[in-house]
């Protein structure tokens, strides 16, 4: 297992460009499988584990696919053909090393009218159940039972329902696209209330779409989904990842850095812009970027970080996949912060490591109150999970002396590239093969 070297306590300066969203691309690779004739060509899919998982995953259900290597941080073109439909069963050696996996069940149903995935179990983040996605599927028609661990779908036929997939922590973004896809070919008209607004759901609409679907108010609670009796190929570029982007920021800020982000979703990130007005990081947009979903930005922030009280919720709200990363900023603010977050309550796994380098955090349940301190310091850190692991780097980089981020096999899962992108930006982080 691979760990970086980080020698911290250095400015980050420059310009990096944020890559495809890892998020955007898992569900819409497995939207592919609705397809009855043609190719999905998919452009800036990022070359990522989870990503070639799902490659290899989709291999096994009866589809060639192809992935060129892009030129500099863009991924290249993804090529995606159904060439048999004989096997429909998702294995646990495949979900297991990737939760993601659960995408496929809505598109196996509606296509080929039987799924078998096997149960995603818990993970570093929590438990995460998946009774909405099957709560969704069973309103459109479906059989669903649980078979030796598998969890086994069948429906003669999908019948279009007005469906409600709110659940006790909000929406269900994997869930609603699950649902979303699988009513493209249904019978009739299915309304789901209580959908997740996140940008991943309207990316996939939006190819569902140019496949021959017919959703409208993706993006919005109430999404509509008039079912049709084939799909076909399409060509869509993803959109841009907004954790990465709003991990860079939050890099550029830790480190007092200057630093330009290039294919910035900031239309997709204003709860964080918003906290990091609060905290007195500047984000500002360069003249001329005329795109929201793909600006230029410019990051600034004054020496002195001012404390702020943060929740994470569903979109638009503050996102959970970098509460990780602001905690660590936080660390270094003048005065006392808090953190509550409301989607994955035990996404805590930075909060021990994090305290290994000076950090003063004080958690309680859902709840972590954080001491602003003058400097972390440089230590052996590990972590297990994806955004856990990148708000250690960025202490990392921030830190007086050397940290050893370990098992950074979870950050190679999400960020592409992420280690080349910080040494452009001047930071001294060093890939090193693992004992
Ligand atoms: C997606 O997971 C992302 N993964 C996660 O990113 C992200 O943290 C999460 O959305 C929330 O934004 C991918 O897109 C591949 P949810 P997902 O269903 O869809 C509960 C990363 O680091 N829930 O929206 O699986 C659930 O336990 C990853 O890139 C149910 O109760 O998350 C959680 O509390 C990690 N029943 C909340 O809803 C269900 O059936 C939101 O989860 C489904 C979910």
């Amino acid at each position: 297992m691979d760990a970086f070297v980080i020698h911290g306590a250095r400015r980050l300066k420059g310009t990096a460009t944020v890559s495809g969203s890892k998020n955007a691309s898992l569900p819409i690779m497995a939207a592919a499988l609705l397809s009855s004739d043609g190719e999905l060509i998919l452009h800036d899919v990022p070359h990522l584990s989870d990503i070639s998982n799902m490659g290899r995953l989709l291999v096994e259900l009866g589809c060639e696919v192809s992935h060129e290597a892009g030129p500099g941080s863009a991924g290249g073109a993804m090529r995606i053909r159904v060439v048999d439909e004989m096997n429909s069963h998702a294995r646990y050696d495949v979900v297991r090393t990737m939760r993601a996996s659960v995408c496929v069940l809505g598109p196996l149903l509606a296509k080929r009218g039987h799924a078998k995935v096997s149960m995603p179990g818990g993970c570093a983040i929590g438990e995460r159940p998946i009774d909405l996605h099957l709560r969704g599927l069973e309103a459109l028609g479906a059989d669903v039972r649980l078979d030796s661990g598998d969890i086994s779908v069948k429906a003669k036929k999908l019948r279009g329902a007005r469906v409600f997939l709110g659940g006790p922590f909000g929406s269900t973004v994997l869930g609603t696209i699950n649902v979303m896809s699988a009513a493209t070919l249904a019978e009739g008209t299915t309304i789901i209330e209580q959908a997740a607004c996140e940008p991943e759901v309207v990316d996939c609409a939006d190819v569902l779409n140019a496949m021959g679907a017919h959703i409208r108010g993706a993006g919005s609670p109430r999404v509509t989904v008039e079912g049709v009796k084939e799909l076909h190929g399409a060509e869509h570029r993803i959109i841009a990842d907004r954790i990465e982007a709003g991990t860079l920021i939050l890099t550029a800020a830790i480190t007092n850095g200057d630093v330009r982000i290039e294919n910035c979703p900031i239309d997709a990130l204003t709860a964080l812009l918003a906290a990091l007005n609060d905290i007195g990081v500047s984000v500002e947009p360069e003249n001329g970027s005329v795109n929201p979903m793909r600006a230029t930005v410019s990051v600034s922030s004054s020496r002195r970080l001012e404390p702020t009280t943060v929740t994470t919720q569903p979109h638009p709200g503050f996102p959970t996949d970098l509460q990780a990363q602001l905690m660590a900023l936080l660390c270094l603010a003048d005065g006392n912060s808090i953190i509550t977050e409301k989607i994955f309550p035990e996404r805590f796994l930075h909060v021990a490591e994090l305290s290994r380098m000076g950090a003063h955090l004080y958690r309680q349940g859902p709840t972590v109150v954080i001491s602003g301190i003058k400097k972390l310091i440089g230590a052996p850190v590990m972590a297990s999970d994806l955004r856990a692991s990148a708000g250690l780097v960025m202490a990392g980089l921030a830190a007086k002396g050397v940290t050893t981020v370990n098992r950074v096999y979870h950050l190679d899962r999400g960020y592409e590239k992420l280690e080349l992108k910080l040494q452009k930006l001047g930071a001294e982080i060093e890939r090193v093969a693992g004992q």
